[in-house]
């Protein structure tokens, strides 16, 4: 599923690679994006679901998501007056296939120019080597969807049952934005579980449950009891809890005291983000949507349309290529991931090749000619290492 914009160049990008690892695989396009929203007024076609569906294993690139009053502008006026609404695919991928684990590795390689780096009281400088993997709950929570402006008499009526809603009885129904938070139980059980699963496998010493259950008792309180319950199920990783508002400070203090971390959705989207920022952002930030009987690993940055021409073209693949890699993990082809990864870090280690964010180049079509890598030479050099 390349997508759009830039999301089409590094999804080449990465089979390139997996080929060049001997990764042996049929890849079956699949459509969506922007494109099948214009012409079709479906940014995720039936057909790319059951394509899903049969095969299990998704490589996306990114999509162009535009708020509705664009995305209504633009859709072919064949189609238009005719009832069709823009969601954002990605979003209903992750819905419809329940993926609601979503893994974001943030790992720092040594020499990477956009490494975090911390004064020391001597005054000079350390570069603390991050190592931190965030689960997030990806289907729920903030994120659920449940809300309503103007909310509905019944729902505004079961709110005004508690207690706390006194303090909202003289506003007009008309003026009160509700936005639900909703946990369940088998869901915190699943990405609890996952986490822990996943230190054991890859060797790390702690998992972190990150919420605010000192405030958001029922929600984050859930999420962190039942991390408590899962965790004497793995000797030797220990719990540690923290709240998200401490943890943002935490990870530009220490960064590297981190391993695993779980979150709801919205604290996992903000926390796996803060993490990215100190190993190199967008570039480098991978992730992997799991579900029960579908998996999709994708870049965390978007389509980058104001890139997405450019000829060649500049943007790093590496965000991609790590996803790649987090997809071979999932399918026991460990070895393969870890030779690619090795690449990509003496790649990077080395410095030549480096894209123009790494540069420290402001991205454009001379960004090349001031001495960055374009996508296609950073490709080349990772493939030359393995
Ligand atoms: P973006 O992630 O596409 O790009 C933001 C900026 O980050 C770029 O302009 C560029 O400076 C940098 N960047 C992104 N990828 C890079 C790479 N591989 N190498 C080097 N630099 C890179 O986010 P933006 O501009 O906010 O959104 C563009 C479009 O992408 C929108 O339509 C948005 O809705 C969509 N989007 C899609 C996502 C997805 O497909 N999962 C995620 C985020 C945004
Ligand atoms: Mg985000």
């Amino acid at each position: 599923m390349p997508g759009d914009g830039i999301g089409k160049i590094v999804l080449d990008e990465a089979i390139r690679v997996l080929d060049a690892a001997g990764f042996e695989a049929e890849y079956v396009h699949a459509d969506i994006g922007w494109e099948f929203w214009r012409k079709q007024g479906n940014p995720l076609p039936d057909r790319t679901l059951e394509l899903l569906e049969e095969h299990g294993i998704g490589l996306f690139g990114a999509i162009t998501s535009k708020p509705k009053d664009k995305a209504d502008a633009e859709l072919d006026p064949s189609l238009r007056d005719k009832g069709f609404v823009y969601y954002s695919p990605i979003v209903r991928l992750r819905q419809h296939f329940d993926l609601d684990i979503c893994i974001r590795p943030c790992r720092s390689f040594e020499g990477n120019p956009l490494n975090f780096v911390r004064r020391t009281a001597d005054g000079g400088c350390a570069e603390p080597m991050v190592d931190a993997v965030i689960f997030r709950q990806n289907t729920e929570g903030l994120y659920g969807g449940v809300e309503w402006t103007d909310p509905p008499q019944q729902v505004y009526d079961a709110l005004m049952t508690h207690p706390k809603m006194a303090k909202f009885a003289d506003a007009p129904k008309a003026e009160l934005a509700v936005s639900t938070r909703i946990f369940t139980r088998h869901a915190c059980e699943r990405i609890v579980r996952a986490a822990f699963e996943y230190a054991k496998k890859f060797g790390y010493k702690s998992v972190t449950i990150c919420e605010k259950p000192n405030v958001i008792r029922e929600t984050s309180g859930m999420l962190r009891a039942v991390g408590r319950e899962i965790q004497p199920s793995f000797p030797g990783i220990d719990l540690w809890e923290t709240n998200i508002d401490a943890q943002m400070m935490w990870l530009t203090k220490n960064p590297e005291d981190y391993g695993v971390l779980v979150s709801g959705n919205m604290f996992g989207d903000i926390v796996s983000d803060g993490f990215a920022g100190l190993v190199g952002g967008l570039g480098f930030a991978c992730s992997a949507n799991l579900g029960a009987k579908v998996s999709i690993f994708e870049p965390t940055h978007g389509s980058a349309p104001k890139y997405a021409e450019l000829n060649p073209s500049i943007v790093n693949p590496i965000a991609m290529i790590l996803s790649a890699c987090m997809m071979l993990d999932h399918i026991d082809e460990r070895d393969r991931a870890e030779k690619i990864r090795v690449a990509v870090a003496a790649v990077v280690k080395e410095g030549k090749v480096r894209c123009y964010d790494m540069a420290r180049l402001p991205g454009g079509p001379d960004a090349l000619s001031k001495g960055a890598a374009s996508t296609t030479e950073m490709t080349d050099a990772i493939i030359a290492r393995l």
